[in-house]
């Protein structure tokens, strides 16, 4: 295990935010290691340049007659802001109570390494693979991954696949192994709300002209109703329902209880669409979320301003069938609609990716089930994800291949929060996973 920890700890201590600037030798340095470490391992690897930060593949030597498996994961992490919540240095990474910590100790540099290492475990073992391997590393996840489609369309023939694994979600509780087979897709959008051409005294002036903050406020309200229905026209038109084997195989799932959700938040109640629990609020329905709201005075004290814009960012979380594109029209459409008396609304489309969807029962869905269960002792729970990795849809659009979600982060590992940390348990059941995962697909 030592060993195993310390490639993990190198590759923890780069900075590799993807969507910093001034981070991106880090992020390159991050990629040359990991070439370094996938070639000592005896595979061929090759660093691709991209316009943004590389992609790095590898394989084993391919023969016929074997199933190919492509494992994905990314290198890139999140921004470590606010800083002073942390309680250690986010690239210096510590071992404590079980745990590691430090910015993508989960997402994604633990369960990349995982993956790596049960590779590199069956290597040693085996002297080789069981399958035809490509590992496929992207640094641009947490920034939409806008270089990874055209790549892996240029490179279709090298990449393709049989079955596709990735360690880059979640499991519901600890001692839960835990396999998805959904994700949500997104789609951001901005809208900027201005009234008159600068700030102005609101005694002068309040009361005679519409107030921006006031108008982004009405606006934000014209999204949901009272209980929680997202009331854009058209919105939940391509939903696929749930099915009842779904609905009652989820009932039965630890770890998304209302009071589960209540302990994980820390809010005072739970709170969505009247006719669904929590489990299918996260998993099989879309949303309306405002991710940052602002306009006017914001520091100490009281300022008599009517301020000259303010402005939304809103995401929205979807599910299969829903489209990013016809959603952010329809997302569009409704804020020109409803925008207030006396003031401008423009709405600036943002990033998207598009939900997954797959059969958790194929014979590699069932693979994948054999090895969560060898490796943890216990049989997986079946779940789709709230979260969203859109290059997994587009995977399986242009190489025609599923992916298998098999996740090892914990509700408390803090992804993209302060004192984001990883279970060594998970850790290590992750390595075990995936060395048994290569037999089990090899024999599918
Ligand atoms: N690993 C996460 C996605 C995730 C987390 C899925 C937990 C399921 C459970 C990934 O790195 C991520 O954060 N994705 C972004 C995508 C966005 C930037 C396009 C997300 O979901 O917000
Ligand atoms: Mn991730």
């Amino acid at each position: 295990m030592q060993s195993q920890l310390d490639d993990l700890f190198s590759f923890l201590r780069f900075p590799s935010i993807s969507t910093a600037p001034e981070h991106a030798s880090d992020v390159l340095e991050c990629g040359q290691w990991l070439k370094l470490k996938l070639t000592g391992m005896g595979l061929s690897v090759k660093l691709h340049e991209t316009p943004g930060h590389p992609v790095v593949v590898a394989r084993n030597e391919h023969k016929e007659d074997r199933k190919t498996v492509l494992i994905y994961g990314h290198y890139d992490v999140q921004p470590v802001d606010p800083i002073e919540l942390w309680d250690i240095p986010p690239f210096e990474p510590v071992l404590k109570d079980g745990r590691i910590w430090g910015r993508g100790s989960t997402d994604n540099k633990g369960q990349m390494m995982a993956h790596v290492l049960g590779v590199e475990k069956t290597l040693k073992e085996q002297g080789e693979l069981p399958v035809n391997l490509i590992f496929l590393f992207e640094g641009e996840e947490e920034i939409g991954s806008p270089n990874l489609v055209p790549f892996i369309e240029a490179n279709k023939s090298e990449l393709a696949c049989d079955i596709i694994a990735v360690s880059d979600t979640g499991m519901v509780a600890r001692g839960v192994p835990t396999m998805g087979y959904g994700l949500r897709g997104i789609t951001c959008c901005e809208v900027t709300v201005k009234g008159p051409s600068c700030d102005l005294h609101s005694g002068c002036y309040g009361g005679a002209v519409a107030n921006p903050a006031t108008a982004v406020a009405r606006l934000v309200a014209t999204l949901h109703d009272a209980e929680g229905n997202i009331a854009i026209e058209g919105f939940y038109d391509d939903v696929k329902p749930l099915e009842n084997w779904e609905r009652e195989m989820w009932a039965q799932i630890p770890g998304v209880s209302d009071q589960d959700m209540i302990d994980q938040t820390g809010a005072p109640a739970v709170f969505g669409e009247p006719t669904y629990s929590t489990a299918e609020r996260l998993w099989a329905r879309p949303t309306a979320e405002v991710n940052g709201i602002g306009g006017g005075y914001q520091g100490e004290g009281s300022k008599t301003v009517l301020p000259a814009e303010a402005m939304a960012k809103f995401s929205f979380r979807l599910v299969p069938n829903q489209d990013p594109s016809d959603i952010s029209e329809k997302v569009k459409t409704h804020l020109e609609k409803h925008a207030p008396a006396g003031v401008t609304v423009e709405v600036e489309v943002g990033h998207d990716g598009k939900p997954y969807y797959s059969d958790p029962n194929s014979v590699y869905g069932k693979a994948g089930q054999i090895a969560l269960e060898k490796a943890f002792g216990k049989q997986p729970v079946l779940i789709r994800e709230g979260g969203s990795i859109p290059i997994i849809k587009d995977m399986q659009d242009i190489l025609g291949a599923d992916s298998l979600l098999l996740g090892l982060a914990l509700p408390d590992c803090q992804i993209h929060a302060p004192n984001e940390n990883f279970w060594v348990e998970n850790f290590e059941a992750g390595i075990e996973m995936n060395a048994i995962l290569l037999k089990e697909l090899a024999m599918v």
